[in-house]
């Protein structure tokens, strides 16, 4: 393929992703996102390759690999451990940068094809693309750790810490500056290696420092992370698409980190300071079962007797939705509820589950007409309208103490608010807390009625009544 249509493709294929991103941001063009980026990433892979020469072989070897080794998790993996692997995905990206970065080091012709400030800029590119892929692949281990349960969500809030990021941070400067005049000699290999031992550990401490309940802007901060990642990785390979691509993600992963950060009260810079999400507070965060009250049971027969006299009901799916995989009966109970003239409406909050959009994904599996979908911000204010609120495994972003208890974790975050409806059925196996680690009084409020049990069984339940 000549140069020209090469760069004719890669045009393309970032109009592809443009698109991609544009379809994405929307449950109903979602689908086409998808498909604008899956013939992108088509358009790209082939005009990358066509461009290449030598070692075709070794390319085509490591792409069925790749592929491979792609499909297979993806056929594997439970939609509740996305995020996990979305983490890990990350991780991956960064370690392409490292890896890019010190190969771009050691070329031989390195020296050849740059002089003066060329190689000066050239230098900073790479040196820039393995600080932030080490960063990017430490911090996203890290957040693996995390999301998984393998690492305890509590931040780990080392003394000093700030002084000691920043002792870091000059730390950096000080080796760039280093590398850059050794490099034209040949050598700068020390502190490259020192540097990327320094953003390894950088990227550890960050994550560590930050707590459960902040974790959904870490997952969105990652993910801009390993776009600039692999945006330097373009610089470095001079390729224009990696380039534009990588700022794609880098911009797009920023601007969700910020939609998070508002949908949960904070502000980034604090959320990187660390420190939110520790399960040391006082009051309702910290108070046991017995210090709350009573709970009040209620079965599925009853519970499918008072949603058929409803008019008004509010669907309020969370992480134990995904858990449980009850997107599917949640369906056939609204179709039921609905030719019943009943006007069922979910609620979405913005950091229910595990990832961005996790509700949206499964409700769209599972086939939920998209117009009765709203986003916390839409309907929280119908909830003194509303007869039954059924809360699916849902827990922290229906915790009142958000508004009422200054020292729990979840402090300012916006929750919803069903307690102000008529009745809040509560679906969940037992007293277990959410992510954030915090006791919820909402399950102890006197218009609460639990229905203890996997959320799919007592919904099955429910629908056999109905
Ligand atoms: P959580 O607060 O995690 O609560 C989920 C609840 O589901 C648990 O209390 C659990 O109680 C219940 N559950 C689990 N499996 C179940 C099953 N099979 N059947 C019925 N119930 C089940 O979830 P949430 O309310 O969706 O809040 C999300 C939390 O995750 C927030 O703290 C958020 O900050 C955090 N987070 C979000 C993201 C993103 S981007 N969305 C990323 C990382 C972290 P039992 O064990 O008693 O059943």
């Amino acid at each position: 393929m000549s140069e020209g249509i090469v760069t004719a493709s890669y045009v393309g294929a970032t109009i592809l992703f443009i698109l991609a991103l544009g379809g994405l941001s929307n449950q109903e063009t979602a689908r086409r996102g998808n498909l604008f980026g899956m013939i992108g990433m088509a358009v790209a892979l082939i005009a990358t390759m066509s461009a290449v020469t030598a070692n075709l072989g070794i390319l085509i070897g490591g792409l069925l690999l790749g592929s491979t080794i792609g499909l297979i998790l993806a056929k594997r993996v439970q939609m509740t451990q996305m995020p996990e692997l979305v983490a890990m995905l990350h991780s991956l990206v960064g370690l392409a940068a490292v890896l890019v970065g010190f190969a771009n080091f050691m070329d031989p012709g390195r020296l050849l094809h740059y002089t003066g400030i060329e190689l000066t800029i050239h230098d900073v590119e790479t040196y820039l693309g393995i600080l932030i892929g080490a960063i990017t692949l430490s911090g996203s281990v890290i957040a693996f750790g995390k999301l998984s349960g393998k690492i305890g969500g509590n931040p780990m809030l080392l003394p000093a810490r700030h002084w000691m990021n920043l002792c870091l941070l000059l730390g950096s400067i000080y080796l760039c500056k280093m590398f850059v005049d050794q490099s034209a000699a040949g050598d700068g290999l020390t502190p490259l290696l020192i540097m990327t031992g320094i953003a390894l550990l950088f990227g550890i401490h960050m994550v560590m420092a930050i707590g459960g309940a902040d974790m959904p802007v870490v997952v969105s901060m990652l993910n801009s992370y390993s776009g600039w990642a692999a945006s330097a990785t373009g610089f470095m390979l001079s390729n224009d698409l990696l380039i534009v691509t990588g700022a794609l993600v880098g911009s797009s992963g920023a601007i969700l980190s910020y939609i998070m950060c508002r949908a949960m009260n904070r502000k980034f810079l604090s959320v990187i300071a660390g420190g939110f999400g520790t399960t040391t507070g006082s009051g309702a965060s910290s108070a046991s079962v017995e210090d709350q009250g009573e709970v009040v049971e209620m079965h599925a027969p009853e519970v499918a007797a008072l949603l058929a006299e409803s008019k008004e009901v509010m669907i309020i799916p969370g992480y134990g939705m995904a858990v449980a995989q009850a997107q599917h009966i949640v369906c056939e109970i609204t179709k039921t509820l609905r030719a019943k003239k009943v006007n069922v409406r979910f609620g979405i909050h913005p950091v229910a589950g595990r990832m961005p959009g996790h509700m949206n994904v499964l409700l769209a599996e599972a086939k939920v007409p998209y117009d009765i979908v709203f986003e916390m911000d839409e309907i929280n204010d119908d909830f003194p309208k509303i007869d039954v609120s059924i809360v699916i495994g849902a827990n922290d972003i229906v915790n009142p103490s958000a508004q009422t208890d200054p020292d729990s974790p979840i402090a300012g975050m916006p929750v919803m608010e069903p307690w102000k409806g008529t009745t809040t059925i509560v679906l969940k196996r037992g007293m277990a807390t959410g992510y954030a680690g915090v006791q919820n009084p909402l399950f102890f409020k006197e218009n609460t009625r639990m229905l203890f049990g996997d959320a799919r069984k007592s919904l099955d339940e429910v629908f056999k009544n109905l």
